[in-house]
């Protein structure tokens, strides 16, 4: 049962899919827009690409001719997978759902217009004039998004009316991709927000949800997240439900990151991926059964999974670069390594950049232990490591 997978994006999640499935023996040709990328220092063979690029997409698809095709990333052409759907590879989890979500607007447009799904009461627009009529139809404050970014990239939030002008240029500086739209969101005053992993598998066999991740977020990045994260019955029934109508609506078999916002007066939908979720890695400190990766490649391949168990409270905490470099080196590893019930990676990523993510710190016990202990051990413990670059 080896079968060869194209992996588009080869970040620190890819990397830890690729060791999940070199683990069962499956084959894996890592592709990025530069070379030794953490995935590829795992992977069989890799590839330099521009994924942007519909013909150099083509090309190294006719080349490997590989049975999955699994994006990690959303900054893809994704428009080509469905003729590779046509040619009978697929796509993970399906061309509709890489496609639907590297635009906001569709995933959106689908939840909140198609599904009746709970979101934040939301506008679009392609000029600033557009702008101005979006934030009077939303509401002050209100948070605005370039349609095609990721990372907070080009997102801030209007306060005041004076902050429209602002707001609109920063978007335009933010947005990957040919067209210049954005989304205006009301901001929603939630107490909370979570990931739920959903894993949605094939042949007829259930969606499952992992324990709910809480995170903080900070200049568009998650900075600390951790598992399982407090949320009420009501709350996780309704995520729940919003969940598997999304997914079962995308399609295929895999693991998806499903974002909400927890508030007093219930559930709101911001966001979905569908792929392994940055969030996602305190799975590494062994919360689960199976990590995510390690969901994602069996959902994949069709392996049943029978359950998602709690094995540990846990939390990650990222390590950052402060500066541009080459080369990193890293201070305080033997600091952390005496840590008791602490773990950490490093990526391996060939540069630096102010805020780039380069390691995470994990950090766990047994179920039952306060949450709250975990993530401060966690943070302890990435604060201990110096990038040096
Ligand atoms: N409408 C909103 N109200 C309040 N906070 C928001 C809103 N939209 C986004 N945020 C905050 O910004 C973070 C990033 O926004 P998100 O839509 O998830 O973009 P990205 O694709 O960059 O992750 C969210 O996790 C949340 O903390
Ligand atoms: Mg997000």
């Amino acid at each position: 049962m080896r079968k060869k997978i194209v992996l588009l994006g080869a970040g620190e999640l890819g990397k830890e899919f690729v060791i999940a499935a070199q683990r069962i023996g499956q084959y894996v040709i890592a592709v990025d827009s530069y070379e030794n990328a953490p995935a590829m220092q795992v992977a069989h063979e890799s590839e330099v690409i521009n994924m942007l690029d519909g013909t150099e997409l083509d090309r190294i698809i006719a080349k490997h001719q590989p049975d999955f095709i699994v994006p990690e990333i959303e900054a893809i052409r994704t428009e080509r997978f469905y003729e590779y759907e046509k040619q009978g590879i697929t796509v993970v989890p399906s061309a509709k759902a890489a496609n639907f979500t590297m635009n906001r607007k569709a995933i959106r447009d689908l939840a909140a217009k198609d599904l009746g799904i709970r979101t934040a009461k939301y506008a679009y627009a392609t000029s600033y004039e557009e702008l101005k009529k979006g934030v009077l139809e939303v509401g002050m404050p209100c948070v605005v998004k370039p349609l095609m970014s990721s990372s907070g990239k080009g997102q801030s939030t209007i306060k005041t009316e004076s902050d429209i002008e602002k707001a609109w240029n920063y978007a335009v500086e933010g947005s990957r991709g040919d067209i210049i739209e954005v989304i205006v969101e009301a901001f929603v005053n939630f107490h909370s927000e979570i990931t739920l992993l959903t894993v949605t598998q094939n042949n007829g066999l259930p969606t499952l949800f992992c324990p709910p991740i809480g995170h903080r977020q900070e200049r568009g990045d998650y900075q600390e997240s951790w598992q399982p994260a407090k949320v009420s019955d009501n709350d996780i029934i309704e995520a729940q439900e919003m969940a598997k109508k999304v997914t079962e609506a995308l399609g295929g078999a895999g693991i998806f990151g499903v974002e909400f916002f927890l508030t007093d007066e219930g559930v709101y939908f911001s966001e979905l991926s569908p792929r392994p979720h940055d969030t996602g890695m305190v799975t590494l400190a062994g919360t689960q059964n199976f990590n995510e990766f390690e969901l994602h490649l069996r959902a994949i391949l069709s392996l049943p999974i029978a359950e998602i168990t709690l094995e540990r409270n846990g939390a990650s905490a990222v390590i950052l670069a402060t500066k541009q470099g080459t080369n990193p080196t890293y201070e305080g590893i033997d600091k952390i390594a005496m840590l008791p019930k602490t773990d950490f990676r490093f990526f391996g990523k060939p540069t630096t950049r102010p805020y780039r993510r380069m390691g995470v710190a994990l950090n766990y016990d047994s179920v039952g232990t306060p949450i709250e202990n975990i993530v401060e051990k966690a943070k302890s413990a990435a604060a201990l490591i110096n990038v040096n670059s």
